[in-house]
C-alpha cells in the first residue's frame, strides 16, 4: 500500500480490520508530498515507479491508498499490468449517496482530483440525486503531514477552506486519505454532518478481489504492517505508527 505520505494510513487501518490476516507493507513518499499541487504527469511518474517496485518485490497487491495518484495512474497501471490486482480509492461519493438522502453534498479533495475527468464523471452521474459542490483544500494534506490534526493552526485553515459552507451542506466526502485525520476539526467547522470516507470500501474491494483469486490470508497467518517512507529521517516513520494507532 502506498500515499504520497501519511494519509493512506486511514485507509490502511480499514485494511487491517477488514483483512486481519494479511501482511501489509505501507510505503509513504513523504520527500515528495504533497502530490495534489504537482504536475499530472510528475504524479505518475511518482505512482507508477513505486507500484512497479511493489510488484517487482513480490507484492500479491497493490493499494494506492491516496485519491490523487488513483486518478492519475490507476488506469495506466492497469493498463501495464493487467494480470495484477490493483486497487485504488476514490472519493466516498456513492456511499455517501447510498447511506441517506442528501441535498447538498461537499466534496474535499486535493486539486487535482477534482480537475480531473475521473472524478466529474463520477460527479456528474451521482449529481441527479445531490447537488455536489467541490472544494480543493491546499495545504490540507501537508498539514496533516507535519503530524498537525488539531488546534488553531488546523481550524484557521479549514475555516478558510470550508468555513463558508457551514449550515449549507448536509453531507460531507473527505476525498483525500489525509483528511479523516483531520475529522474531529472538520465536524466542528461545518457542523453536524455525516463524513464520508473511502478507507472502509477501499478494504472491502481489496478482500473481494484477493477472494476471486484465491489469494486471500489463511486465518492461521499472523497479519503484520511494516512502514517504510521516501523520507529517512526516523522522526517521519514514528509519526506514521502514532497515526496508525490514532
Ligand atoms: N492523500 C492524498 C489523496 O488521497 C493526497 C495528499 C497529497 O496532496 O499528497 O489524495
Amino acid at each position: 500500500m502506498f500515499d504520497s505520505g501519511i494519509g493512506g494510513i486511514s485507509v490502511l487501518r480499514e485494511m487491517v480490520r477488514e483483512l486481519p490476516h494479511e501482511r501489509f507493507a505501507y510505503f509513504g513518499d513523504s520527500a515528495n508530498a504533497p502530490y495534489g499541487g504537482k504536475p499530472v504527469e510528475e504524479i505518475r511518474g511518482l505512482t507508477c515507479s513505486i507500484a512497479e517496485r511493489m510488484l517487482d518485490e513480490g507484492a500479491k497487491a497493490i493499494v494506492i491508498a491516496c485519491n490523487t495518484a488513483t486518478s492519475v495512474a490507476a488506469q495506466v497501471l492497469r493498463e501495464r499490468y493487467p494480470d495484477e490486482i490493483i486497487v485504488g480509492v476514490e472519493p466516498a461519493l456513492r456511499p455517501a449517496t447510498l447511506a441517506e438522502h442528501h441535498e447538498r453534498i461537499l466534496v474535499m479533495a486535493t486539486a487535482v482530483t477534482i480537475e480531473l475527468d475521473k472524478f466529474n464523471r463520477l460527479a456528474e452521474e451521482l449529481s441527479v440525486a445531490s447537488e455536489i459542490i467541490a472544494a480543493p483544500c491546499p495545504g490540507l494534506a501537508a498539514l496533516i503531514e507535519r503530524g498537525v490534526v488539531d488546534g488553531p493552526e488546523m481550524e484557521e485553515l479549514l475555516e478558510r477552506l470550508v468555513g463558508e459552507y457551514r449550515g449549507q451542506v448536509d453531507g460531507v466526502v473527505l476525498g483525500c486519505t489525509h483528511y479523516p485525520f483531520a475529522r474531529a476539526v472538520i465536524a466542528r467547522v461545518l457542523g453536524d454532518v455525516p463524513l464520508y470516507d473511502g478507507g472502509e470500501g477501499t478494504a472491502r474491494q481489496l478482500r473481494r478481489r484477493l477472494e476471486a483469486e484465491g489469494l486471500l490470508a489463511p486465518d492461521s497467518q499472523e497479519g503484520s504492517v511494516e512502514f517504510a517512507s521516501s523520507d529517512d529521517d526516523p522522526a517521519v516513520l514514528d509519526l506514521y505508527r502514532r497515526f496508525f494507532e490514532m
